[in-house]
């Protein structure tokens, strides 16, 4: 199959993330273009479309709802080849994630863990940190991203 996988990322770990769907979907024999989300004008010609945003005060990073707002009309008429995934710091997704993919029917909407780097941050994101009590640390699963693309990898 020729799969997108499009992302969108402040501090680097949705991209590291999308980086890993797409090398394991390569090594399953796959064709695939990796892209940010803000330099991908089309949609045709791909048999899977991935797409992947973190979250930030619970609700998707800007670029990802400008992305999904964009290219709506054909991420609709597409939603039997569209795979979602959002990256995030706690256990759970966030209720603002799925609010925004939702409507777009996509085969699996996967919530993926992220990293919160502390040295990566600026004061104010420190302080939302600070208030929100998260902790920080690297909470990326390898497995559960080599799973999530094993299931594109083995849709039909
Ligand atoms: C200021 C700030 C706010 C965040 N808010 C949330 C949140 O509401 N829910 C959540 O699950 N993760 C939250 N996170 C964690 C990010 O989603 C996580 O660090 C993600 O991996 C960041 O992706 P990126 O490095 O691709 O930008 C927040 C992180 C920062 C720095």
């Amino acid at each position: 199959m020729t799969i997108l996988v499009g992302y969108a990322s402040k501090h680097g770990s949705t991209e590291s993330t999308a980086t890993s769907v797409a090398q394991r979907l390569r090594e399953a024999g796959h064709v695939v273009e990796l892209r940010r989300l803000d330099r991908i004008d089309s949609l045709d010609g791909y048999d899977r479309l991935v797409i992947g945003c973190p979250v930030y005060a619970s609700r998707w990073y800007g670029p990802g709802v400008r992305f999904l707002k964009r290219h709506e009309r054909a991420l609709r008429r597409h939603s039997e080849r569209l795979w979602v995934f959002t990256v995030g710091g706690g256990p759970t997704i966030p209720a603002g994630a799925n609010d925004v993919v939702a409507p777009f029917a996509p085969v699996e909407h996967g919530y993926l863990r992220g990293r919160i780097d502390r040295g990566e941050l600026n004061i104010i994101e420190r302080t939302m940190i600070r208030a929100a009590r998260a902790p920080y640390g690297d909470f990326t699963d390898p497995s559960a991203v080599e799973a999530f693309a094993d299931r594109i990898s083995e849709s039909r």
